[in-house]
């Protein structure tokens, strides 16, 4: 069949298709509450279940290094910044080190831009290395279990691998002395060199009063039928193709371009925000690393995510139902895009909406402040809390030391 003759075809079923769904769209505003345990443990109250000690470093390790560059504070690795002021003030945090559960350590790793507003990891591993120096020669609670009680906030794309390209996280591997703490992290990956058993996967930071402000009446129909903004290559990065994004983007862009089912374009509209309210699917293909804020934006938006990056492990997996409100697609399958999306049934689409349209879902996905029950910060401490207690074998012997403190690149054994 001729291009011209499957145009032809596409234009008329979407335009059955849109209306239908403008329709349907408008009777099925409510919101449905998913069913079971993943609905409960998304209301789960953290506070009482654990207590947090806040070690106090010199301010050279977070508010200096905010003061240089407050961009940091909108940027998608902001969760560091905002969880230990939240932290702070919060009521599972003890001042008495004897009686916590769990050490947190402020060490804003991430905060370190290019002009650009590119993240570049290279400075992390010695800065995180110092803090634990730090910590562990003025408190003794590091060499007790040499950090497996403590938690380390590293939002990076390769978490704390700390490198953005992918070959390069995995020779490096997780930092040596980060090998025994729980990490909480955006990235997530099955079976991973990144992804330590026990981590905590969040979502990106997407910044809660900017998103709101541009929220539409939920009347205005969905007529945008598959929405995407961002790089298909990174030329500059990625000279030869192939590598970024693993070729999904790529085949994203080569396979429907021309597709009028697909609104897809590298270009960032100043309505971005509004544009995904009013589409049905929202594509979150991997880049650099598997996720990107367009997850959270996708929820926040009520557009179904169409998640591309194999093995890809979402944040707060235990208690959202990705499953139920999302549609994972296999990078090799980005070639018939159109049909997987289309041959789902208008019912199955509506009950995805429903379930998106939950104020609890969306709630998971932000660091608002202040800070509001159910909120990203109380699914961590939710999922540090179903970690305690800590079984018993974490606690070292005297003077018995598991970590090796010389292990990895040269580098990074130079002080910070
Ligand atoms: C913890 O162990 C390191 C060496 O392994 C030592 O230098 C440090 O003094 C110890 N910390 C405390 C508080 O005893
Ligand atoms: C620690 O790592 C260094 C560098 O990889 C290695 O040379 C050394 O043998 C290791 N020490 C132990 C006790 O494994």
């Amino acid at each position: 069949m001729s291009n011209l003759i499957w145009g032809l075809i596409l234009l008329v079923f979407s335009a059955f298709f849109l209306n239908l769904d403008a329709f349907e769209l408008r009777k099925g505003q409510k919101t449905e509450r998913i069913s079971g345990s993943a609905g409960d443990v998304l209301e789960d109250d953290p506070v009482g279940r654990l207590k947090v000690f806040v070690y106090e470093l010199p301010s050279k390790y977070n508010k200096k290094i905010l003061q240089k560059d407050p961009r940091c504070l909108n940027h998608m690795f902001a969760a560091e910044i905002y969880m230990h002021r939240f932290l702070l003030s919060s009521p599972v945090r003890t001042l008495n080190p004897e009686e916590a559960d769990w050490f947190y350590t402020p060490v804003y790793t991430t905060c370190d831009l290019t002009p650009n507003g590119l993240p570049l990891p290279f400075k992390s591993p010695r800065m995180m290395r110092s803090a634990i120096q730090l910590i562990s020669s003025n408190w003794p609670y590091w060499n007790r279990t040499e950090g497996a009680d403590h938690f380390f906030i590293v939002p990076h794309d390769f978490g704390a691998c700390f490198h953005y390209q992918e070959e390069k996280a995995i020779e490096r591997g997780i930092l040596p002395l980060l090998q025994r703490a729980t990490l909480v992290q955006t990235f997530g990956q099955r079976n991973h060199v990144c992804l330590k058993e026990g981590s905590i996967t969040v979502p990106p930071y997407a910044p809660p009063q900017k998103m709101q402000s541009h929220l539409i009446p939920p009347s205005i129909p969905r007529s945008i039928f598959v929405y995407f903004r961002g790089l298909f290559y990174d030329v500059g990065n990625d000279p030869e193709g192939g590598y970024y994004a693993r070729g999904a983007r790529a085949a994203v862009w080569e396979n429907f371009k021309d597709n009028p089912l697909f609104d897809i374009s590298t270009e960032h509209p100043t309505t971005y925000y509004e544009d995904m309210q009013r589409a049905v699917f929202c594509l979150c293909p991997l880049g650099w690393a598997p996720w990107s804020p367009r997850l959270v934006e996708a929820v926040i938006f009520g557009c179904i995510p169409v998640i591309i990056a194999d093995d890809i492990v979402l944040p707060f997996a235990d208690a959202i139902p990705w499953e139920d409100i999302g549609v994972y697609v296999d990078e090799k399958d980005v070639p018939n895009l159109d049909t997987i999306l289309t041959s789902i049934p208008t019912k199955v689409i509506l009950r995805k909406q429903r379930l998106l349209a939950n104020p609890s879902m969306k709630q998971a996905m932000l660091f608002p402040h202040p800070a509001q029950p159910g909120d990203a910060f109380h699914q961590i401490l939710n999922g540090l809390a179903r970690k305690l207690p800590h079984d018993k074998s974490v606690y070292l012997r005297k003077g018995e030391k598991v970590l090796n403190w010389t292990a990895g690149p040269l580098a990074d054994l130079k002080p910070w």
